[in-house]
Order: C-alpha cells, then structure tokens, then sequence
C-alpha cells in the first residue's frame, strides 16, 4: 500500500487545514483592495492552490504554470524549463506565486526573473514548505506555511516519480523507495 511507503507523518490533514486557513486570512488582510493573481506552480502546488485560494476572501483570480527541475530524482538538476506558460499577462497585476517546497531556491530564482521581466506591480512568495537547509540561490517567501527539516517529503501535491501527490498529509518517504532503483 501506498501508506506503507511512509517512514512517519511529518504534518499532519489537521496541522496542514489549519495553517492554510491562517495563511489565508493573512492574504486577505494584506490585500484588502487590491484583486491579486495567484500563480500556480505546477504540479506539486496543486493541492495546496485549491486550499489556499478557498481561504482568501477578497477578489483575485488563479493562472498556471507548470515548470520542471527534477525528472524523477530527489535533488534539483538545477536546471529548469517552463512546460506550460501562464494563460494571461501580468503587467501591472499583484501576483502571489503559489509553491509547494522551496528548496535549493533553483526554480524559483529562475521563474522570478522571468516573470520580473514581464513587469507586475509586486510579486511575493507563497510556499507550502520551506526546507531552508539546502539553499543555494537567494530567495526567500513572504508567506511559509511550515519550515521542514532536510527529508525528502511527499504528499499533499508534493511527488516523487509522479506518485504520492494524493497523501492527503505530509509523510518522509522512507529512504529504501529511492535508493533501489
Ligand atoms: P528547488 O528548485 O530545489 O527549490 O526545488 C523546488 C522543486 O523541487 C519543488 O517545487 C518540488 O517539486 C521539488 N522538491 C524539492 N524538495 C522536495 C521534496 O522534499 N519532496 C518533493 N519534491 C521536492
Ligand atoms: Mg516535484
């Protein structure tokens, strides 16, 4: 079974409801008037969106994007390509861009400039995790669900090989599933 391959819960479906509820109202009261655009990082921000988004309550709207810095290892290639670009332009909007782990800081150095380049009016950082121990590139989030220690995690959109995103909480994968290949 899928749960078998789960060393320990690392956070739990109560922890993770009530932190993303707090995240919410904290974007909604920093963006009282304004109607952001949260972006969406594809795939592995996908569950933490739907849950994010349905805790703020002011306008705004939601826009994807899908990038790729892994194939099916468990440390950031460093190198990464968009995969889907978003739908609309965001020259003058408040964008959130919505993750679910910082960690080398790689993809998302990488997609800020990109989208810095595209002129919005501000730009923050929403990330589910921050794994701050394996920094190399210098970005930091204005909005940190929970700081994790340096395991490789699964669950609640977050993957290895593609599987595990629908652990409806947040496990260390235990290390036998990756080391035998
Ligand atoms: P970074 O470019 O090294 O910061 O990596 C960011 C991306 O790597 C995330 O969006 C995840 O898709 C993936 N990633 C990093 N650490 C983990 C982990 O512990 N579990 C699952 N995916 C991870
Ligand atoms: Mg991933």
């Amino acid at each position: 079974m899928m749960h078998d391959d789960i060393e320990r819960v690392l956070i739990s479906e109560e922890e993770l409801r009530a932190r993303v509820q707090a995240l919410g109202k904290e974007i909604s009261a920093d963006y009282v008037g304004k109607e952001p655009i949260l972006i969406s990082v594809l795939r592995g921000s996908y569950i933490f969106m739907a849950d994010l988004t349905r805790a703020i309550d002011c306008y705004c709207t939601v826009d994807f994007m899908a990038v790729s810095s892994y194939g099916s290892g468990t440390v950031s290639s460093g190198q990464v390509n968009i995969i889907k670009d978003l739908s609309d332009s965001i020259e003058g909007k408040d964008v959130i861009v919505v993750e679910d782990i910082l960690d080398s800081g790689n993809t998302l150095h990488y997609l800020f400039q990109l989208l810095d380049a595209r002129h919005p009016a501000s730009i923050r950082l929403a990330t589910l995790l921050d794994k701050p121990s394996r920094r190399t590139k210098p970005v930091q989030a204005n909005y940190v669900g929970f700081t994790v220690p340096d395991a490789f995690v699964v669950g609640y959109g977050l993957d290895y090989d593609e599987r595990y995103r629908n652990l409806p909480y947040i496990g260390v994968l235990k290390p036998c599933v990756y080391e035998h290949p």
